[in-house]
């Protein structure tokens, strides 16, 4: 199938490593020009170099804390300056902490929300005016399964990506007569260094596998190429969804 992304200008938020970073790597392999961001200047530029080397793309890393909108702007600014606007999102942030109702403090939460929902609903705001002018644009957000299901001991995240999918589909049907589809993906339990962080006291990933009808871990290019396809041209009918990618583990019908 041909996706008909070519060239076109991707900007993939937190992707120095993890599910960011396949999303980065497969829309590279499509040919696409890809910006990749993270906070950390020696992780990013390696992660770039990595995707350079496996796809022969365009691929450039850019050093941006995603809470802070200065920061943000520039990093856009300079896409705009060597590829042109942005066609592609792919909106994505490191994760929130764990912890309980009775166990978080108020600087938490705080980071929380910033983070996970009004750092991506500006991210996605800043996209949106050039998208609307040329007509075309695609915004994919990564959230959560536990937006469908929440996960007990991540109150944060089941919070704020709640939050997030209320304003993406919202939005979906605001700017979908203008050529724009916003899509959200919801990750299961993928092996990423997130998730090692998160099961740091379960090292054993067919523990972590056992409620899993597939019985193994996600890899994160099994997210990539749903991103991909919510991405291409080929997916031009599809807006406002929020699709599962966990092997099964949500047991709910919808
Ligand atoms: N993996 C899963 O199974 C899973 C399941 C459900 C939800 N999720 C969610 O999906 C998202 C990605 O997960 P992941 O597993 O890929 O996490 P990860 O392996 O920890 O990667 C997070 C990425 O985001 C970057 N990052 C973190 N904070 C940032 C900030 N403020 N500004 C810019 N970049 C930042 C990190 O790079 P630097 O450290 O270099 O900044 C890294 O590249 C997270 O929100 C996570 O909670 C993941």
């Amino acid at each position: 199938m041909d996706l008909g992304i070519k060239n076109k200008v991707v900007l993939v938020q937190g992707a120095s490593s993890g599910l960011g970073y396949a999303a980065a790597k497969e829309l590279a392999g499509e040919g696409c020009q890809v910006a990749i961001c993270s906070r950390d200047e020696q992780r990013i530029q390696r992660a770039a170099e990595s995707i350079r080397r496996s796809t022969g793309a365009s691929v450039q890393g850019y050093v941006c804390d995603l809470v802070d909108p200065v920061a943000r702007q520039s990093m856009l600014g300079e896409i705009e300056r060597k590829w042109g606007s942005v066609d592609i999102l792919v909106a994505n942030n490191g994760g929130p902490s764990a912890g309980f109702y009775d166990s978080l403090s108020e600087a938490q939460w705080d980071k929380a929300l910033q983070g996970n929902l009004i750092a991506m609903k500006d991210s996605a705001q800043e996209v949106l005016g050039s998208m609307r002018a040329n007509g075309w644009g695609r915004i994919v957000f990564i959230t959560s399964v536990s937006v469908k299901q929440p996960i007990d001991s991540l109150i944060l995240s089941n919070t704020a990506r709640a939050g997030l999918t209320g304003y993406a589909k919202t939005l979906s049907s605001q700017v979908a007569e203008h050529g724009i589809t916003v899509n959200m993906v919801l990750p299961g339990i993928h092996d990423t260094e997130r998730v090692k962080e998160l099961h740091s006291d379960l090292a054993d990933p067919a523990f972590m596998a056992k409620d899993i009808p597939m019985k193994r871990l996600g890899q994160p290019d099994e997210l990539a190429a749903v991103i991909t396809f919510l991405a291409s041209t080929r997916a031009s009918y599809l807006t406002g969804q929020s699709i599962v990618v966990d092997g099964g583990l949500v047991r709910g019908l919808f």
